[in-house]
């Protein structure tokens, strides 16, 4: 089974990312159970695309949540909110609200608990900015960020451990190497586990520039769960094609 996440970003009104939902749907047969989508719209949208979702093989989640539980705090969306939405996945620490936000190893380690504590799956977002690359420091932030999202989180058991690796000089740019990728998700893995316990189910997804043109050689490997999509996702017919790559790397696997 791989995971295909859809992130919207800030780039649709309400009707925009209803159609995309829609298209989304039509576009997975009944029996793609190979593969797992979810949605992940902005805030003012999520009710229209629950209402598409519901009762579908298809997860709805969001692409932040407050750091806080509840109370005076103006503009946030809690936890509990999100899950009252319909939300059953939450992006947090994306490298665009660490770098360009101010969002901290510490606000991201309180999202992380607040996600959990109300039942829903985080997808932590980890990844290197082109500085820390450059000089060869891609594995030493990843792990460093992993460490800090999870370091004294209580994981329930049961719960899959979901991290996206998102290089920044990826993402909207171009995609990093499928090797590079293969042998960060190994290091990712091990952290988690180091970190959570040995025995811990650990999904890793890679994000950054896939498109319906590479997203079979990232899924192709082993180590790569799946993908976090954002430009491709926004545009119906590009991000119905990568489904349909998807579908067809997945099929030839099960079989
Ligand atoms: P991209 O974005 O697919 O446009 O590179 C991915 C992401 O930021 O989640």
């Amino acid at each position: 089974m791989k995971t295909i996440i859809a992130n919207y970003k800030m780039h649709c009104t309400m009707r925009e990312s209803g159609a995309l939902a829609r298209g989304t749907l039509r576009a997975l047969p009944a029996d793609a159970s190979n593969l797992h989508v979810v949605v992940c719209p902005s805030f003012p949208s999520l009710r229209d695309v629950r209402k598409i979702v519901a009762k579908t093989p298809i997860d709805l989640g969001a692409q932040n949540v407050s750091s806080m539980p509840n109370g005076a705090m103006t503009g946030e969306v809690s936890a509990a909110q999100l899950k009252d939405a319909g939300c059953a996945f939450v992006l947090v620490g994306h490298s665009e609200r660490r770098t360009q936000l101010g969002e901290t190893d510490a606000m991201i380690k309180c999202k992380m608990e607040q996600v959990l504590h109300v039942g829903m799956t985080p997808v932590l977002c980890v990844g290197e900015t082109k500085e820390q690359h450059d000089r060869g420091d891609g594995a030493k932030t990843v792990i460093a960020q992993i460490v800090a999202a999870l370091d004294g989180v209580v994981v329930p058991r049961s719960e899959r451990i979901v991290v996206a690796y998102e290089p920044a000089w990826a993402i909207g740019r171009e995609a990093a190497a499928v090797s590079d990728v293969v042998a960060m998700h190994r290091e990712i893995r091990r952290a988690v586990r180091n970190v959570c316990g040995a025995e811990r189910d650990v999904a890793v997804l890679y994000g950054g520039a896939v498109d319906e043109k590479n997203v079979q050689e990232f899924l192709r490997e082993q180590e790569i769960d799946g993908v976090l999509v954002g430009g491709a996702s926004v545009v119906l017919h590009e991000f119905v094609l990568l489904l349909n790559a998807a579908m067809a790397t997945t099929q030839t696997q099960s079989v």
